[in-house]
């Protein structure tokens, strides 16, 4: 079992707050992705539930036990590093053993467990290798080898594939999350890439200077946002906000509208934004407008990929009207 539980959790270094209260439940066996802008405090609210730091305040229960207080070591969880922090020195099978060797398990124990990671992340042709010896995504995958052979009741990964390059992270998200549907085991995963997060979680902690600004599915976070933030943050490329007169006719302080909810037109239509398009990228299976519209400023319009506006065009934008965001004066949903 493996639920998580943050009641009231406070965390100041020194004078300044950086986790001001966050009260959170994460279900046994859910995929949590805890993702922010830079400096929003992912790690220092990963490294509280590890206990590789102290809170301000508040409880931390692992499977309804307090753990507030609890050493890393006592808490069975498993934590994985951007670096690797593999031992050089040792083979890929050692790496992988040492939790249990220090642990001072039965041999046969931790051949079987160091078998059974290598078999299920792929390494078994690696395990007499040095990490040197291996690419980027394979010392991560040892470096997972390793928390695997723990049977941790959760995983804690934080930035695990910053270090990689995009094809190889796309294709270590999916072998995480097949790892994830296998083991079934709880797993708190940070970072700071919004596509990351949508496509590997359950559920989504939108982080933002510290304070929860949404935990929800990644349809309900895309769908309903809580707030203007969550609404800019979630979705590639951004919403388009407007306020001033039109967010009044439609009574808000501001709206939004995804680049994905226009539809497009060459020729005049009544009623409707007109813009210029500053730079069209032809991605071939989209093609992404940068429009300059007139009295509302620059706006990202995703259209398809046949579209084949250029620098200069006039384009007519009509907002999908059941898609467009309304927000308070506060940034609030309406
Ligand atoms: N040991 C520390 N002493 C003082 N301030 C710290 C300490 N650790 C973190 N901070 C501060 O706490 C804030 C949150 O840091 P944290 O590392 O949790 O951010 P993050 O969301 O993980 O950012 P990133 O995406 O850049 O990794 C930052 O302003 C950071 O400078
Ligand atoms: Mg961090």
């Amino acid at each position: 079992m493996g639920s998580i539980s943050l009641e009231h959790v406070k965390k100041s270094f020194g004078e300044v707050q950086i986790i001001p209260d966050i009260t959170l439940d994460i279900k046994d066996g859910e995929f949590v992705v805890f993702v922010g802008p830079s400096g929003c405090g992912k790690s220092t609210l990963l490294r509280l539930i590890a206990g590789l730091e102290d809170t301000s305040g508040g409880t931390i229960l692992l499977d309804g036990e307090d753990m507030t207080k609890a050493p890393p070591a006592r808490r069975g969880l498993a934590m994985v590093f951007q670096s690797y922090a593999l031992y050089p020195h040792m083979s890929v099978r050692d790496n992988i053993a040492f939790p249990l060797k220090m642990a001072k398990a039965p041999k046969e124990v931790i051949d079987q467990k160091v078998e059974y990671a290598a078999r299920t992340l792929n390494l078994g042709s690696y395990l007499d290798r040095r990490p040197r010896a291996l690419s980027g995504g394979q010392r991560q995958r040892v470096a997972i080898g390793r928390a695997i052979v723990r049977e941790p009741k959760a995983f804690l990964f934080d930035e695990p594939l910053s270090n990689l390059d995009a094809a190889l992270r796309v294709n270590m998200r999916l072998e995480i999350t097949e790892l994830h549907q296998q083991l079934k085991t709880t797993m708190i995963y940070v970072t700071h890439d919004q596509v990351e997060a949508m496509t590997m979680a359950d559920r989504i902690v939108v982080l933002n200077a510290g304070n929860v600004e949404q935990f929800g599915s990644p349809l309900e976070l895309y769908k309903k946002p809580a707030n203007r933030f969550v609404a800019g943050f979630i979705g590639s490329p951004k919403m388009n906000f407007v306020d001033g007169q039109e967010a009044a006719k439609h009574n808000a302080h501001s709206i939004g509208v995804r680049p994905e909810h226009f539809a497009l037109n060459r020729t005049a239509t009544p009623g409707v934004w007109k813009g210029k398009v500053t730079v069209a990228e032809l991605l071939g299976s989209d093609t992404f407008l940068h429009v300059q519209v007139e009295g509302l400023g620059l706006m990202t319009i995703r259209a398809d990929g046949d579209e084949t506006y250029t620098h200069g065009d006039d384009v007519y934008l009509t907002p999908d009207a059941t898609r467009i965001y309304r927000f308070d004066a506060a940034g609030k949903a309406i």
